[in-house]
């Protein structure tokens, strides 16, 4: 393989394997979400006859930017220049195509597009935008259509059973997450998140209002209404830190769950819940934590070759391993070649007596730490 290719290697596993696969099939884990079958890469002929320029702006300028499918997302927001040549020099190696050697051309950028696209509201003045317009009809349509046709969202996200399973589940989006928190995220996800699989979609600010709306609208048709006394009355964010943290207590959530680094990596970190998810969420998540399953953290079972059962979350994939944390902590890497049995499970890791062991009150303890978890600036 070439240095370059090297180079696009992991970036194709983070990004592109959902769908086009781990060796470039096409039959990636979202493939068979999706209307348009997503191209098969590791194909010859079908490589072949393309020019690098061709891979190239498919890549940067998404299927729409090409007059293809809008299922495949842009990724010109997220990329570098190079990166991107990157990715086509990986796409050729997966192809086995060794005819069309490629080469970065002079002068690309080496710096990913970190700054925002396009000037967006600020939070504070986006808040006072939505309360006054927020459940327009006409904007809530509108946002519907981008997300279905027009920005790949539909690609990577189910609403009601349809739709790609590569991020979470959005039919519910408006329970979830708060305005402000979706405003800012859809708007560039790498700001908050800079790992993250979820590419910048390059939304303009009308866009990312329109598409706010919409997912807003999507709220909880039977929110349990006897938990409703947890949210009445609030709690004491101070002991509500010390049950989370307490090791030898009955929460211990920082077993699993880290806030600004503290604590452990088995659960998602909990650093801004308080800024991007609503309280009824919160609530939810600890007392019937497989409602939802985070995105990223579903559980996995493995079944060895040797007979030997493992459960963990998927932390990572490529063509010949898997690696995996426990719900202890520990890291384990499995070669596919041991792999009998592979599926993913509809479970939590995250215990689901916590409504048992603990009371009313030092829920809503927990709950009032939760909410003084805010994103910086
Ligand atoms: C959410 C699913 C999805 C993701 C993620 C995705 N693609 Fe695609 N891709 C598609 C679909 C669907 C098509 C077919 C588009 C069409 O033919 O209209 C496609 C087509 C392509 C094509 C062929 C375009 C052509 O000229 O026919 C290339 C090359 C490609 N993708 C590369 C990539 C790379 C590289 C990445 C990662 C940076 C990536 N894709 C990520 C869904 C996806
Ligand atoms: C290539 C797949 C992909 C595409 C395309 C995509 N998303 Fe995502 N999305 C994800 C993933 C993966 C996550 C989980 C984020 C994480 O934790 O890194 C996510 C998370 C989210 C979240 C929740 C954020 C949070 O705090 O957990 C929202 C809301 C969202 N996406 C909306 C959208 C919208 C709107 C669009 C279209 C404009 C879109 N997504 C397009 C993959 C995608
Ligand atoms: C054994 C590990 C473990 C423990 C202990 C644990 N969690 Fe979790 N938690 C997880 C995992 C794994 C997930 C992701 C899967 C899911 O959504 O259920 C999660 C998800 C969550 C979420 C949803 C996050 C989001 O943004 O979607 C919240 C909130 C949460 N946990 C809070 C807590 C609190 C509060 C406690 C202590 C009372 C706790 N957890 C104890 C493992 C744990």
């Amino acid at each position: 393989m070439s240095s370059l290719a090297m180079q696009g290697r992991p970036l194709f596993l983070h990004y592109c394997a959902a769908c086009h696969g781990v060796t470039g099939d096409g039959d990636g884990y979202n493939a068979e979400q999706l209307e348009k079958e997503p191209a098969e890469l590791s194909n010859e002929k079908f490589i072949g006859k393309k020019k690098d320029s061709q891979i190239y702006r498919v890549i940067k300028f998404g299927g729409l930017g090409v007059k293809k499918s809008h299922l495949m997302p842009v990724f010109g927001h997220t990329l570098s220049e190079e990166e991107i040549w990157s990715l086509v020099a990986y796409v050729r190696y997966l192809a086995e195509d060794d005819d069309h050697p490629v080469t970065v051309p002079a002068d690309v950028s080496k710096t990913r597009p970190a700054s925002l696209p396009l000037a967006h509201d600020s939070v504070e003045s986006f808040s006072e935008w939505f309360l006054k317009n927020g459940t327009d009809s006409t904007l809530i349509s509108k946002g519907e259509k981008l997300f279905r046709k027009k920005k790949s969202c539909y690609a990577c996200h189910q609403l009601d059973d349809e739709g790609g399973v590569v991020g979470p589940d959005l039919s519910r989006a408006g329970f979830y997450y708060t305005p402000e928190w979706i405003f800012r995220w859809i708007g560039n996800p790498q700001k908050v998140k800079p790992e993250s699989r979820m590419p910048n979609l390059g939304l303009n600010n009308e866009e990312c209002r329109a598409i706010t709306a919409f997912l807003v609208s999507l709220q909880e048709p039977e929110f349990n209404k006897k938990w409703q006394g947890y949210l009445d009355s609030p709690g004491d964010a101070v002991q509500g830190e010390k049950i989370f943290f307490d090791a030898e207590g009955k929460a211990n959530c920082g077993k699993c769950h880290a806030v600004n680094d503290r604590g452990g990596k088995v659960g998602p970190p909990l650093s801004f819940v308080g800024t991007s998810r609503t309280k009824a969420f919160l609530l939810e998540s600890i007392l019937k934590p497989k409602a939802v399953i985070t995105s990223g953290y579903s559980s996995v079972l493995i079944l060895t070759k040797k007979g030997k059962f493992i459960t963990g979350i998927k932390l990572n994939e490529d063509d010949s391993s898997v690696d995996l944390i426990d719900k202890e902590g520990t890291s384990l890497h499995i070669l596919k070649n041991d792999i009998k049995r592979f599926k993913t499970q509809k479970i939590s890791i995250m215990p689901g007596n916590f409504k048992d062991i603990l009371t009313e009150e030092e829920i809503r303890h927990l709950l009032a730490y939760l909410a003084t978890l805010k994103i910086q600036n």
